[in-house]
């Protein structure tokens, strides 16, 4: 069994560095950042996306890459994603018609006829990976040096991949407590029964931090959705020890959620990374790949798949009622009450404040 670590101790330049409300800091531009699913960005046809208050027009040409443009026409700023994409793979705006390349160049004002007089729009760099179309809406030159993530067992015959993309009205900095915090099994009781978590111990490094749990039961049944997962724990009267490792791990800015069994196999790999939607950031999209083993009889999986949707949708829609509360009480209060205890979400709390940058309204808050 992994030990806990003793928590490091903060560079001095660190400890000192002006602290802001959590809720006050953007996510970091400079990462890639996935902003639809591939499958909604069919061939010839534009897709409108959103980054922190930026519109993003997603178009892929009937051949070749999908690519990514500021969505707005540089003549009189409507929604390139609501254009047409000819037959050189370029977006043609509904309006007038100025025509763009994928470079954001504006080829054609066909009316004019005319070289050179329509104004660029901006460009982003733009990937497809494991069924997700990510932007990096940060510095452009930084782009090729930062690597889009490796997704859970995307592609993995072993592991079958569900994915989901819900939107809450949170900022994104509750959903990775959220995640990180196993002690509020307490709100999933109706659909989990009563199980406690145990904390193991925790990692932590510069860009990372990783908290690891077992469960006891210690009272009701075990949900068949989870003994579809993990296998049935037999219950012979007394309180159910459940051996499986849960880590929970934040890699700014993305988190996994995976589940080795009692001999140290991976059973499930949850892959997360949130989108902040508005220029406040205070709405985010998720996007959610949960990869689950493939038992001996993949059919069973296939069979209780339903099942398991229903059931992690069920224990997603009580995380989202509590997040989307704690967010209505930061606007209320006009600010972060948080009064933290648990080491594990200090520790993430303060990732998450040094990686990410603070908003055009934050102020420092004072050292005390
Ligand atoms: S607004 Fe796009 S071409 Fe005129
Ligand atoms: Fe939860």
């Amino acid at each position: 069994m992994q030990q806990a670590t003793t928590a490091t101790e903060q560079p001095a330049d660190r400890a000192n560095a002006p602290r802001y409300d959590l809720r006050q800091i953007d996510v970091d531009p400079n990462f890639w950042y996935p902003v639809a699913w591939s499958s909604k960005v069919r061939p010839g046809k534009a897709f409108a996306a959103r980054f922190a208050g930026h519109p993003i027009a997603l178009i892929r040409p009937e051949y070749g890459p999908v690519y990514a443009l500021e969505d707005r026409c540089a003549h009189r700023q409507v929604p390139l994603s609501k254009g047409v994409v000819d037959d050189k793979g370029c977006i043609k705006c509904c309006y007038h018609g100025w025509a763009f390349d994928q470079q954001g160049k504006c080829v054609t004002v066909p009316y004019l006829n005319k070289e050179g007089v329509g104004r660029p729009v901006k460009a982003y760099p733009c990937r497809e990976k494991s069924g997700l179309i990510f932007i990096f809406p940060g510095d452009p030159d930084l782009a090729d040096k930062v690597p889009v993530p490796d997704i859970a067992q995307v592609g993995n015959p072993e592991f079958k991949t569900r994915q989901f993309s819900p939107r809450l009205k949170c900022h994104y900095t509750f959903m990775h407590e959220n995640l990180m915090d196993m002690n509020h099994q307490f709100l999933h009781r109706r659909q989990m029964g009563s199980i406690t978590a145990r904390f193991l111990g925790q990692d932590k490094g510069d860009n990372f931090m990783e908290a690891r749990y077992s469960f006891a039961r210690k009272g009701g049944n075990q949900p068949l959705a989870e003994a579809l997962i993990f296998g049935k724990h037999h219950d012979d009267g007394r309180e159910q020890p459940v051996e499986e490792v849960v880590s929970i791990r934040t890699t700014y800015p993305y988190q996994t959620l995976q589940i080795h069994d009692k001999d140290g196999d991976l059973i499930m790999d949850l892959w997360a990374c949130y989108l902040p939607l508005g220029e406040t950031q205070q709405v985010t999209q998720a996007f959610g790949l949960l990869s689950v083993k493939k038992p001996k009889w993949t059919f069973l999986l296939d069979l209780a798949w339903p099942v398991l949707g229903l059931f992690t949708h069920r224990i997603f829609e009580e995380d989202r009622e509590v997040v989307e509360m704690e967010q209505n009480a930061w606007r209320e209060l006009g600010g972060d009450h948080n009064i933290e205890v648990f080491p594990v979400v200090k520790s993430l709390r303060d990732l998450l404040a040094r990686s990410g940058v603070p908003n055009r309204h934050a102020q420092p808050l004072e050292q005390g």
